[in-house]
């Protein structure tokens, strides 16, 4: 692939450097930041709603917009909340400067569901009935492949800031989609560097492959981890698959526990996740289970990951200025249950950086016209929290991955794979 992200790598090279001089070292610099905002906790939440709500001053060009499509209900709900929230940050700052090109961006959030047909009708409703032409989503492939064919036929344009899958941005002919782009890596880099790490980290020889089919990400995911991991000379022992609907994985942890590979490639959403790998501990099975950026969720089961790995898009620990401000921003807008501010995850940071970017977009085209922000994105520089984006011919960013560990209850930052 090409061009090097210099900077953050040199940042990234920095966070190993001092974050990570042991994985075992845990850092204070993730909950560093929030804490020292607590202060200001409780007023901040309102406040900050009231912000974007008390913005029209700054508006002499009308409004503008932008759908985001999240999955607030379903399957992996903490997915939609983050992504929200993380696009919202974004729309807020952007109204306190003034709006873009003088419009006050109005946010239209939608629930998606993380599933085809609502993701569908969500599109359909904001294209249609709200007159959007800008969405932020979906976040899981399997929702955003479809949508992204309405958004191309409608020239709306749609920034999906975390589906991975080759599919969202490329049609079946292999042809790009015109008004299609995503903030995130995609997963051939993704499954390879989940498998060099498996090789040449922790040295192992052999691997068992679970896998829901159904889900166009979880299957790309398993088919390029299995074909780096063979290439680089590791051998599949086994591969099985489940559905999403499974919630008894004994048959297949069975086999796993027969056959004792040293790693599971589980490449799924938390909530398969915290169901399989809890059951393998019940069982007694040893293998290090490994998995991509589905894994990242405040709502993994860390005692059933514990010992695991996966790929990312970022780490709240990364000591670049950028990112430390993002994480001081995001931790005074939002708090958790108890009132502590939330540490965002890497799909807040993605959904963030997907608006910033079409926001820059849209200045740069200096319209609200799509084929002119479609033109404009096409040849962007935008420093994101997750990275550096330039889109190459299929409207993909290539970036760096963050491999995290589940370590002593905790995520933690292990090291960055460069494309
Ligand atoms: N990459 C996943 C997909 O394409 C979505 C995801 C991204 C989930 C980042 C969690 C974190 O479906």
């Amino acid at each position: 692939m090409r061009a090097l992200k210099i900077s953050s790598l040199f940042a990234m090279v920095a966070i190993a450097a001092s974050a990570c001089g042991g994985a075992a070292t845990p850092t204070a610099a993730p909950t560093a930041a929030p804490a020292a905002e607590e202060p200001t906790a409780a007023p901040t939440a309102a406040a900050a709603e009231a912000t974007t709500a008390s913005e029209p001053a700054a508006a002499t060009g009308g409004e503008l917009k932008i759908a985001i499509l999240a999955p607030l209900s379903g399957p992996v709900p903490t997915f939609g909340v983050s992504t929200r929230d993380g696009a919202l940050l974004a729309i807020e700052e952007w109204n306190a400067k003034g709006g873009v090109n003088g419009m006050k961006i109005t946010p239209v959030v939608e629930d998606s569901q993380c599933t085809p047909d609502p993701a569908v009708n969500a599109a359909n409703k904001v294209i249609d009935q709200d007159g959007v032409k800008f969405i932020i989503g979906e976040v899981c492939s399997k929702a955003t492949i479809p949508v992204s064919d309405i958004a191309t036929e409608k020239k709306v344009i749609l920034i999906s800031p975390t589906s991975t899958n080759p599919s969202v941005t490329v049609d079946s002919k292999g042809k790009v989609k015109p008004y299609i782009f995503r903030a995130c890596f995609i997963d051939p880099f993704q499954g390879t560097v989940g498998a060099k790490f498996a090789l040449e980290t922790l040295k192992v020889k052999t691997a068992f492959i679970m896998l829901d089919q159904s889900n166009d990400y979880v299957k790309g995911l398993a088919e390029y981890f299995e074909k780096a991991f063979t290439d680089g000379g590791g051998q599949v022992i086994g591969k099985e698959t489940y559905t999403s609907k499974d919630t008894d994985f004994s048959a297949i942890l069975a086999k796993v526990a027969d056959t004792k590979p040293d790693v599971v490639y589980l490449p799924d959403y938390y909530n398969i996740v915290n169901l399989a790998a809890k059951q393998a501990k019940e069982k007694g099975i040893t293998a290090t289970f490994l998995g991509g950026d589905g894994w990242d969720s405040s709502d993994l089961d860390t005692a059933a990951a514990e010992g695991g790995y996966f790929t990312n898009h970022y780490s709240p620990e990364d000591t670049r200025a950028e990112v430390q401000n993002f994480v001081k921003s995001y931790g005074e807008k939002y708090k958790d249950d108890s009132g502590n501010a939330k540490v965002p995850d890497a799909l807040a940071a993605l959904a963030y950086d997907a608006t910033n970017l079409l926001m820059e977009g849209i200045k740069a085209a200096g319209s609200d016209d799509t084929t002119k922000v479609n033109t404009t994105l096409e040849g962007i520089t935008f420093n994101g929290i997750s990275g550096k984006i330039t889109f190459d011919a299929n409207h993909d960013p290539v970036k760096s991955a963050t491999i995290l560990a589940v370590k002593d209850g905790k995520v933690q930052f292990n090291s960055v794979v460069n494309p």
